[in-house]
């Protein structure tokens, strides 16, 4: 018995690995997220699903439950596919699944997916780095979990481009929180449900961004690349 911790990548079919296709293939049992795009279950349709995400008005498992099914279902099926969007270990919780996986004995291999931090961005030809202007990036979530006493977010960032996931409900918050340490004409670009058919591309300022209307999933892109962007696609 072997659990695989998979990243389905951003949304767009195309962009999940040859290597998550085949396992998926071949699973018994699907654990999976909020995936953006769950036609990416069809690629399992020999295995049993278990939904484990969040939607809006209806409960979610919590961690500690989701690592309880992974240690039960492990005893009933030989190859358990646990399917996270993106990568499972940027946000995704994929390193607390597999420390719990190691305390249970439970053998497990990890397949990466591309990342909606860098994904996205890149699928729509916006470079996260650029030698004239942009020699570092930094990710971040704009929504660090509330019960945790020591904050690590602290906004004073110093790579040149930032991208913030998990931002749309803390936009506002973020920008401000951001506009102590950058300037405030910082250009910003917001790319909502990205590579899916009804992607929307959204510009602005660290000063402005927070005023228009966004839907999730989304990213934010901030920095000087925004500029070079908009120089590429004029
Ligand atoms: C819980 S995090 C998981 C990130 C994921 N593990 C990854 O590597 O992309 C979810 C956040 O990813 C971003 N995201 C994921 N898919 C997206 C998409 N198709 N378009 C825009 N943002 C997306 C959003 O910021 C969303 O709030």
């Amino acid at each position: 018995m072997v659990v695989y911790l998979v990243g389905a990548g951003p949304g767009d079919l195309e962009l999940i690995t040859l290597k998550a296709v085949n396992i998926l293939k071949k699973a018994d049992l699907v654990i999976y997220d909020n995936l953006v795009n769950e036609d990416i279950l069809n690629f399992a349709d020999n295995a049993e699903r278990i939904y484990v995400g969040k939607k809006a008005g209806t409960h979610y498992k919590s961690q500690n439950e989701i690592n309880n099914i992974l240690i039960e279902q492990s005893k009933n099926y030989e190859i358990i596919v646990r399917l996270k969007g993106g990568d499972p270990f940027v946000f995704g919780r994929g390193g607390e699944e597999i420390l719990i996986l190691i305390e249970n004995n439970i053998a497990f291999e990890v397949i990466p997916g591309i990342s909606s931090a860098i994904g996205i961005p890149t699928s729509i030809g916006l470079p996260v780095s650029h030698r004239t202007v942009a020699t570092s990036f930094t990710v971040i979530t704009g929504h660090e979990d509330p019960k945790k006493s020591n904050k690590q977010v602290k906004w004073d960032y110093t790579a040149d481009t930032l991208i913030i996931l998990m931002s749309v409900g803390k936009i506002k918050e973020n920008t401000e929180a951001l506009m102590k340490y950058r300037s405030n004409d910082t250009p910003v670009c917001v790319i909502e449900n990205g590579t899916l058919p009804n992607e929307r591309i959204i510009f602005g300022t660290l000063k402005d961004i927070g005023d228009k209307k966004i839907n999730t999933p989304a990213i934010l892109v901030i920095g000087e690349v925004v500029d070079i962007y908009k120089k590429i696609y004029k």
